[in-house]
């Protein structure tokens, strides 16, 4: 007898097919009519199945942001990948360079020490790792803090062997969860602006810039029709979470994770799924289909106050998680569900490894 989902010993990650084939479609559809094309960033669902059902819907490639990510992808099929973030460790930029001799590869830089980290390896494996400048537009993490540092890292990226200047990125992640829509458009849009003075600098200096990459879930919209962007890392979108729906509610909560009510106190349900389940930053977690309100969330255990649940001992309640990128990476696999049928198990890729062998 094939196992249904009753028989999910819970906490469970749930992924519904029906809900990410919509917000896939959905997002494929606005992208239809935006001038950028759409990148999206597995980080979130780590799952080479997702990617390929993001592709096949128009996407043009991936963005990842770790080495193993990137290589999940080629080794699934996935032709083109952005890595978002620094790579700067020699075995990590060995197994890069020689994916890219399948791939379409490219790692963001802010540093001339990163171009000649990756220069070396692509001369190395005989292969061309390609480069995009990192630009901060108001972030404050990484990225090349004026167009000049720009063009002088995009300058040796075009000079060096063993990579290929391919544009600039940026990601505005301090306007991404702004919860008014009005002032979130200004604010991505003003750190887009950044950006395309950068790629602007880039060509009048007469250096490629074929890219000019940003946005993620909260901005795919603003970012996407921002001129002079190309292309567009939303990705949590696929997939959903709490800290997304704030602000894009258009998307459908794909995850969850499917709990089992452990203990009963009035109108407290305690449920067996806690941080090391559903993980615990950036927004609360929801009870799914039922008015709940989050009293704690600890290491095993997570507690909601539920008026009049009818909720028993034993009962299963599917909880949204509040943050997926850290809710995924704390489970092997999906079980995936289609019109509430468990239809198949799909990995979690490239998790966090401290292996030896281990890329991270
Ligand atoms: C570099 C980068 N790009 C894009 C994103 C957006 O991803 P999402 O669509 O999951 O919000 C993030 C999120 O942290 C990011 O760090």
């Amino acid at each position: 007898v094939t196992p249904g989902l009753a028989d999910l010993v819970t906490p469970a990650l749930v992924l519904d097919l029906d809900v990410l084939e919509a917000n896939i479609g959905r997002m494929a559809e606005r992208f239809a009519a935006l001038p950028a094309e759409l990148r999206p960033h597995v980080k979130a669902h780590k799952s080479s199945r997702i990617a390929r059902l993001q592709c096949d819907a128009g996407a043009i490639g991936v963005t990842a942001a770790t080495t193993a990510e990137a290589l999940a992808m080629v080794a699934a099929g996935v032709g083109d990948v952005l890595i978002a973030n620094q790579i700067v460790s020699e075995p990590q930029l060995a197994r890069l360079a020689s994916a890219a001799a399948e791939a379409r590869i490219a790692v963001a830089v802010d540093d001339a020490v990163q171009v000649e980290a990756a220069s070396r390896a692509g001369r190395r494996a005989g292969a061309i790792v390609g480069i995009v400048i990192e630009v901060d537009v108001g972030m404050g993490r990484a990225g090349a803090r004026s167009p000049a540092e720009a063009v002088s890292l995009a300058e040796l990226a075009a000079r060096l062997p063993g990579v290929d200047l391919r544009g600039v990125m940026g990601y505005e992640g301090h306007c991404t969860d702004e919860p008014d829509r009005a002032r979130r458009t200004v604010a991505a849009t003003a750190a887009v602006e950044i950006l395309a003075a950068a790629a602007a600098e880039l060509e009048r200096a007469s250096l490629p810039c074929g890219i000019v990459s940003a946005g993620g879930t909260g901005t795919y919209d603003v970012t996407g029709a921002c001129p002079g962007v190309t292309e567009v890392q939303a990705g949590t979108y696929a997939i959903m979470d709490e800290f997304h729906r704030a602000v894009t509610p258009e998307f459908g909560s794909a995850l969850t994770v499917l709990a089992t009510v452990t203990s009963l106190h009035g109108s407290l349900v305690v449920l067996d799924a806690g941080r090391k389940a559903i993980a615990a930053d950036l927004a609360a977690p929801r009870v799914v289909g039922r008015e709940a309100h989050v009293e704690f969330v600890h290491e095993e255990h997570s507690g909601f106050r539920v008026d009049g649940s009818g909720l028993r001992i034993g009962d299963r309640v599917s909880l949204a998680p509040g943050y997926a990128p850290s809710a995924v990476n704390l489970h092997a696999a999906y079980n995936v569900v289609r019109n509430g049928t468990l239809v198949d198990t799909w990995p979690v890729e490239a998790r966090y490894s401290s292996a030896p062998t281990a890329l991270a």
